[in-house]
């Protein structure tokens, strides 16, 4: 096993990925090492926002990882590795509601539309190829209230009903993600598309976006290798969408 044989565990960090970009300037700590924090102060979120998380309740770590069979154009592979090897374990949860987890593209991981994880896939590029990846995840375990300004926010425990020891939980995640860290290695970035789209959240269903500001109604139909959000409008027309280029808004909410 690769993901997490090896764990650095911290009581206290700013944040594990920045914790892991220093760890990897300073020396190369081996493929998969694990950094694990119970706390961070500087917690930080996709497209600069910050994460928080109650300290000593839910799983806040960061994975280095070399992933030299990818090229740059294929590093979203990273996200959907990350959220298919978490929401793999999740399901195989007692009590756990089946059907009802879902994949927000990139990679927020959704249960019942609430979020109950976070990925922060960061990479660094040496002439042309992907030096190191730090895989950084921010999972909702025992936490069981969140602050106001978080409605959309849910743990395993408050879908379960029972909390969890966090040691053996991550022990769980771990195994989940390397077997499919090593589907992706074995077997190319194709390997995971299917899986990957099958649980994408608002696949195959008529619901509001926002599109550079203007509300409009579109219909996932996956995404291309790139990790662009292809969508299908009333018009016909079909578009592959970027990062930061179109937005959930604030429709109706999705039934799963
Ligand atoms: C998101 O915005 O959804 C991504 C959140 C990623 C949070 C995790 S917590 C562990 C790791 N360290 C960080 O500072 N961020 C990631």
């Amino acid at each position: 096993m690769l993901i997490g044989q090896r764990k650095i565990l911290l009581d206290e960090v700013d944040s594990t990925n920045a914790y892991c970009a220093r760890q990897l300037r300073s020396d190369a700590p081996p493929e998969g090492t694990l950094f694990a924090a119970k706390q961070q102060t500087s917690g930080r979120g996709q497209t600069g926002k910050s994460w928080w998380s109650e300290a000593g309740k839910n799983l806040t770590f960061s994975i280095a990882l070399y992933p030299g069979f990818l090229t740059p154009m294929q590093s979203f592979a990273l996200n959907q590795w990350a959220a298919l090897g978490l929401l793999h374990y999740l399901q195989t949860l007692s009590g756990f509601p089946d059907g009802t987890l879902a994949i927000k593209w990139p990679n927020d991981l959704l249960v019942g539309g609430r979020k109950i994880a976070g990925i922060l896939i960061e990479t660094a590029m040496q002439q042309g190829r992907i030096a190191h990846a730090i895989a950084g995840i921010g999972l909702n375990v025992n936490q069981d209230r969140f602050p106001d300004d978080l409605p959309g926010a849910t743990s395993v425990r408050l879908q379960t009903g029972r909390p969890y020891e966090l040691d053996a939980f991550l022990e769980g995640v771990c195994v989940s993600l390397d077997e499919v860290y090593e589907k992706l290695r074995m077997q190319g970035v194709g390997a995971l598309q299917a899986d990957y789209e099958a649980y994408m959240f608002g696949r195959g269903a008529w619901r509001p976006y926002v599109i550079r500001g203007v509300r409009k109604e579109g219909l996932i139909r996956g995404v291309d290798e790139a990790g662009r959000l292809l969508m299908s409008f009333r018009d016909g027309n079909l578009h592959a969408f970027g990062f930061q280029e179109i937005s959930f808004g604030d429709g109706p909410p999705f039934a799963l």
